[in-house]
């Protein structure tokens, strides 16, 4: 068992990773971080993650249809973010970083449960990934940004390797990318203010 202060310091040394090294991640090593992420809590222990590891060919489609899809919305987010922001989400976007793994993370969803249950026993699965690549001195990020467009991904790579029962519950959550980090970031602020209150009586 790690020590306490090796966990806190763990989770403090996460960061989002946005520039990889090209250099492929070992099965082996990629099968641990992966089976991190079973080990999270979720609703009634539906374990209702479902995830997509993309490697090799693959992730160079996936890359190549990124792209594509950026292509196409990239004039309706100039006129959504900052000018700043935009010139860093189009080079993340289109290159991912030269990530080797993309993880596709859907949730299948529970009617029994509110939507937030779903897909919070996901994230809870993404944050022990991450945690496990950043241990192993892997890098990782979670993208939202593809969302945008999920119904696409779903079409060319995602849903099609579900069982067509399945199919209908699922949900495209999040993406994780995966790789060796080429940079070292430094942390993002940490607010507190507002965000924690501490009540007693
Ligand atoms: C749900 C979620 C979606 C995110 N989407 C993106 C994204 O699309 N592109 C990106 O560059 N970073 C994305 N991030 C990363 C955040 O920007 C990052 O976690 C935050 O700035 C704090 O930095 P840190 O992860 O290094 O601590 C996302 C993070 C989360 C939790």
């Amino acid at each position: 068992m790690q020590n306490q202060e090796s966990f806190y310091d763990l989770v403090k040394s996460r960061r989002s990773i946005r520039l990889y090294e090209q250099k492929l991640i070992d099965s082996e090593l990629l099968d641990r971080v992966i089976e991190a992420a079973l080990y999270a809590p979720s609703g009634k222990n539906e374990q209702n993650w479902r995830f997509i590891v993309l490697s090799g060919e693959k992730k160079e489609e996936y890359l190549e249809f990124c792209q594509r899809a950026w292509l196409k919305q990239k004039e309706v987010l100039k006129d959504k973010l900052k000018p700043s922001l935009y010139e860093f989400t189009e080079r993340f976007f289109y290159t991912l970083g030269g990530a080797p793994v993309v993880v596709l993370c859907y949730s299948a969803s529970n009617s029994n449960f509110v939507e937030f249950t779903n897909v919070g026993s996901v994230f809870m699965a993404m944050q022990n990934m991450m945690l496990a690549a950043t241990i192993e001195g892997l890098g990782s990020c979670s993208m939202g940004a593809p969302l945008t467009f999920k119904k696409e991904i779903d079409k060319f790579i995602g849903k099609k390797y579900f069982e067509d029962e399945e199919k209908k519950t699922l949900d495209l959550v999040g993406t994780i990318v995966l790789g060796w980090p080429a940079h070292e970031p430094p942390t993002a602020e940490r607010k507190r203010d507002f965000r924690v209150r501490k009540l007693n009586s």
